[in-house]
């Protein structure tokens, strides 16, 4: 997939590169542009100056977007259960872009948009207010402490979320590291004024959001536990 503007794909200051095979490479650039508006994300991005904001389509009755959907096992279970709700997946891993577009010609879904864009970017062409439910399932721990920075939870990611969402409670954050939860936590109480209250808790087997991915599942065989935090 070439572009002209590689900085919006690119996460960590670095292309995702992990090798991939020249049938996923081929689905991507037959039907890829069928099921994404990642060019005309990019055009509002480029014209900051007028401020654009990308068309989402409005025949849904709810609009969901899920940030890392890693090989989309979650965005495929739920566009395939509620046809009604359109599905938005952002995810710069391309072997996860492929899988996803294979279920979705596998299936012929249609409420499924797609993007490989670095979600920083992506999110900011959203409409202030358009999003009724956001998923960060296990987002990258980055346990190391010099890679804290990487992660995904930001003031300046928080800030995007919560201008793009319809109302409080909407924004879900799965994660199995209590350390990631606990300076997430933090940054919420340092910023109470700006993105308001917050809960969290120890997902049970019967909640909906548990073990409904792949490093979730690996957390839990681990031994390990999956905190929610809504928002
Ligand atoms: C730890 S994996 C979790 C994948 C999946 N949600 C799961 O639980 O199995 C995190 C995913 O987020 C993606 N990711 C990380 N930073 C991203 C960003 N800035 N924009 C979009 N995707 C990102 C990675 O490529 C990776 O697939």
């Amino acid at each position: 997939m070439k572009n002209k503007y590689p900085k919006y794909y690119s996460f960590q200051g670095r292309k995702i590169s992990k090798k991939i095979s020249l049938p996923k490479k081929n689905l991507i650039n037959k039907y890829y542009n069928d099921f994404s508006f990642d060019q005309d994300v990019i055009e509002c991005l480029n014209n900051d100056k007028i401020n654009r904001k990308i068309d989402i389509p409005n025949r849904y009755d709810i609009t969901n977007i899920e940030i890392g959907f890693g090989n989309g096992e979650f965005l495929i279970k739920n566009a395939i259960s509620r046809p009604n709700e359109l599905f938005i997946g952002v995810e710069v891993y391309l072997n996860g872009i492929a899988k996803v577009l294979e279920s979705i010609l596998d299936f012929g879904l249609k409420n499924i948009i797609l993007s490989n864009l670095n979600s920083f970017y992506f999110l900011e062409a959203m409409p202030h207010k358009s999003i009724d439910k956001i998923f960060l399932i296990n987002p990258d721990p980055w346990v190391k402490k010099r890679h804290h920075k990487r992660r995904l939870m930001s003031y300046e990611i928080l800030s995007l979320l919560n201008k793009i969402t319809k109302s409080k409670n909407s924004i879900y954050m799965t994660t199995d590291s209590s350390d990631y939860l606990r300076d997430t936590v933090s940054l919420l109480n340092e910023y109470k004024d700006s993105f308001g209250s917050f809960s969290s808790s120890i997902l049970k087997k019967n909640d909906e959001l548990y073990g409904i991915s792949k490093y979730q599942r690996k957390a839990l065989e681990n031994g390990g536990k999956i905190y929610l935090l809504t928002l």
